[in-house]
């Protein structure tokens, strides 16, 4: 490991600073997905159980004009709560005399969590004045959001440079899992992405193709790659302007070794919506006014010999429009060959990401992949090959 763990650092009787990414999911005033802070609960009780203070930081939301009730963390305290099994005290602010006099009346192995940081503006410019503000509250600084490691703010970057600095248990589970699936993987190593756009993963496929032997293109951005190559794709989503891009793509593999896959057959259909009437047909025989909604069962058997054969799988993204039924049948039957391959022990799965999570969950898969990442952005980032300025942070520190 570069940077430091809970195995090396001490805090035992200390006041330990905790980013965490309480950056949660809220429909009328409930937590909808919990995932985040389950899998946060961990390092909260490993740190309170060694007597010391846990005061947590987070971010919520995008508050761009000073603190609102809308983006308060005060709402998140009871799931935190419940899954804790412990009362968690909250502080109206996250630095400052308010903060500072919540910190000073916490028990040992008390828990706090802190107001929103972006209430502040210095946190998204890595003000360090406001690091500085953080890091008077506590002793150590723990960062277990690698879902925001991807941001070079305040609590996430500056702070790591003013204390003793380590990641916490998820942190160190996600960084461990994504070293395995990429940095020193066992090989042949498959990568599948899918979702609507190359628009946006440009850099990722990039690096992906220089990184991996057999990527698997899906959704919406395959049609991308059929274009480029002659076939006609319909009414399906397609960026045609993203031809030439995507022929770069397919050469930079070509000259690498990577092998790319791409859908030979679909689901075609004439509306966007659930059970719309479809056909199941080759990709070359698209009709004029037909999108391809999902990938097709030869498609769903031709990846199922491509992961059979591999030993390392990364995914991100849908293979169709899985939200609408029956176009999730793609996803699902790939997600569920990685998982029996893992559930055999020959197949290494991470995924993460955007939809990723909610398309394997609703798949029902999720938990027998290897590891599924809680991190969005930070995950994308991290498949182009980005240094996350909260990771560099850390191992600067080791
Ligand atoms: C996320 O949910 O992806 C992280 O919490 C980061 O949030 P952000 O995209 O608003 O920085
Ligand atoms: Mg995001």
């Amino acid at each position: 490991m570069r940077f430091q763990t809970l195995d090396t650092i001490d805090v035992t009787g200390k006041t330990v600073l905790v980013r965490a990414d309480l950056n949660v999911p809220m429909a009328d005033g409930q937590v909808t997905d919990t995932t985040r802070i389950d899998r946060l609960v961990p390092t909260l009780k490993e740190i309170a159980g060694k007597g010391a203070k846990v005061v947590v930081m987070s971010h919520f939301g995008r508050p761009k004009n000073g603190p609102d009730t809308k983006n308060s963390l005060r709402q998140v305290v009871p799931a935190v709560e419940k899954a804790l099994g412990a009362p968690v005290a909250f502080a109206e602010d996250c630095v400052g005399d308010k903060a500072a006099a919540a910190v000073a009346t916490l028990p040992a192995g008390g828990v706090l969590i802190l107001e929103n940081t972006r209430f502040h503006a210095g946190e998204e410019k890595n003000d360090p004045e406001l690091a500085k503000g953080l890091a008077a509250l506590g002793d150590v600084y723990v960062n277990d959001a690698f879902s925001s490691a991807h941001r070079a703010h305040a609590s996430t970057e500056g702070i790591a440079h003013l204390l003793p600095s380590a990641a916490g248990r998820l942190m160190q589970a996600e960084l461990e899992a994504l070293g395995k699936a990429l940095a020193a993987p066992e090989r042949p190593v498959a990568a599948v992405v899918g979702g609507a756009k190359i628009s946006t993963k440009l850099d990722l496929l990039l690096n992906m193709v220089s990184k991996v032997d057999i990527l698997v293109l899906g959704g919406g951005m395959a049609n991308t790659f059929l274009f480029a190559k002659g076939v006609s794709v319909g009414s399906s989503l397609c960026e045609r302007d993203m031809a030439d891009q995507a022929r770069a793509i397919m050469e930079k593999a070509a000259g690498g070794g990577c092998e790319i896959v791409l859908p030979v057959d679909g689901l075609m259909a004439r509306e966007f919506k659930a059970n719309a009437d479809h056909r199941v047909a080759a990709v070359t025989d698209i009709q004029d006014g037909e999108m391809m909604l999902d990938a097709g069962p030869a498609t769903i058997e031709l990846v199922g010999r491509k992961l059979e054969g591999a030993r390392t799988l990364v995914w991100n993204g849908p293979f169709g429009a899985f939200e609408l039924m029956p176009f999730d049948t793609a996803t699902n039957g790939v997600a569920a060959i990685a998982a029996n391959l893992t559930a055999q022990g020959r197949l290494l799965s991470v995924a993460g990401g955007g939809d990723t999570v909610a398309a394997l969950e609703h798949a029902g898969v999720a938990a027998r992949f290897s590891y599924v990442s809680t991190a969005g952005g930070a995950f994308l980032e991290w498949l182009e090959g980005k240094v996350l300025p909260g990771v560099a942070a850390l191992e600067k520190h080791a």
